[in-house]
């Protein structure tokens, strides 16, 4: 048997062997919510993190405290939303995460959260960009593909748009489409890394499993592709009412913060999917893209294009560009007629 001291230690070099360089404050927005709390808690775990400021409409302070416990170094704190507090856990931060927001519930699609989820959004992005115009902004709550462009409306609205900056979260649909393929093909999950493209909602949601040399076909490959889509829709049954994925997101914006953590601190190649201000569809009028991203020292480093895709693939490509640009332009269209 482990004890608690020897599995917490194990658990830190696993997850982030690396020993931090520099300094890092991260601030987490929406922190005491169902992704924000086991989020913050993987980040007080990584070394590389030296602040935490942790900042929600409840509960803050006592998740701070909770967490601050934990012997690492990081300081942690936590922010009310009183007149200042807001703007203090903001200020300096390097990393913005916004998991803040309300979860889908059996039925509802990411789309159906947009009109809580938007004001949302734009409001702390309104916040983050009088006070951290220069951190990378990590957006979590959904719809991804409609609040990342609304936090980037904002951010030109103030003169302070840094499109390598402004990251939507998707690294949870790789996670899930590296974990599926492994359950069908019994490999090791933690050696698949499954190319996802396009946005973070149902048929948007594109898996190139062809690019990792599988050739599923017929059925299972429409099965296969469908859990990928539609994998957040098994958490919020399972949850029954209760929510959608929590913990596995909390996984998944830890380690795209740490992948951003370790660009900053001048390792190379470190390659992440996200959904970006991209070039790669402007043509076909849809301004973001979901595609692997290499990061370094400035956020976005370089876009990799989408690649060689099968027939099959190219048609879940052109569903997804389709849904993609109005998801987009939702947003635009948002923050224009509700500055
Ligand atoms: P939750 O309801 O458990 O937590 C949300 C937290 O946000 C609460 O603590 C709430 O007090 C806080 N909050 C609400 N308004 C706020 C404001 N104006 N400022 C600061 N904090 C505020 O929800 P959960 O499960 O943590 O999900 C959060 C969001 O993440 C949802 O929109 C959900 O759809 C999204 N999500 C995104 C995923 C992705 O892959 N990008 C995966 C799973 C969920």
């Amino acid at each position: 048997m482990f004890s608690a001291r020897q599995i917490f230690a194990q658990v830190q070099r696993r997850g982030f062997a690396a020993s931090a360089r520099q300094s890092s404050k991260v601030t987490v927005l929406g922190a005491a919510g169902g992704i924000g709390q086991p989020l913050s808690l993987l980040l007080k775990l990584n070394p590389r993190v030296s602040q935490l400021a942790l900042y929600d409409i409840r509960l803050a302070p006592g998740v701070a405290a909770d967490i601050g416990h934990i012997n690492t170094k990081s300081e942690v704190r936590g922010y009310d939303p009183t007149p200042t507090g807001l703007a203090e856990a903001l200020k300096g931060s390097e990393i913005v995460l916004i998991p803040a927001g309300v979860p889908r519930k059996p039925g509802m699609t990411r789309d159906d959260l947009f009109n809580t989820n938007a004001s949302i959004v734009r409001d702390l992005a309104k916040a983050a960009a009088d006070h951290a115009p220069e951190a990378n902004i990590l957006i979590i709550s959904n719809p991804v593909n409609s609040t990342v462009p609304i936090t980037a409306e904002v951010f030109k609205s103030k003169g302070v748009y840094n499109p390598k900056r402004l990251f939507g979260v998707t690294t949870l649909d790789v996670v899930r489409a590296s974990r599926f393929i492994s359950q069908i093909k019994n490999t090791d999950p933690a050696n698949e890394n499954i190319t996802v493209v396009g946005g973070h909602s149902g048929a948007t949601i594109v898996p190139l499993l062809s690019q990792a040399g599988f050739n599923l076909e017929g059925e299972q490959l429409d099965q296969y592709v469908k859990r990928v889509q539609f994998g957040g829709d098994e958490v919020v049954q399972a949850k029954d009412g209760a929510g959608s994925a929590t913990l596995s997101m909390a996984m998944a914006g830890a380690r795209f913060a740490e992948s951003l953590l370790k660009a900053a601190q001048g390792q190379k190649n470190v390659i992440e999917p996200t959904f970006v201000d991209s070039p790669l569809y402007k043509d076909q009028g849809v301004e973001y893209f979901a595609s692997n991203v290499e990061l370094g020292p400035n956020g976005v480093e370089k876009i990799h294009p989408v690649g060689k895709v099968t027939d099959y693939e190219q048609k879940l490509l052109d569903a997804c560009l389709k849904d993609l640009s109005g998801n987009i332009n939702k947003g635009i269209k948002f923050v224009k007629e509700n500055p």
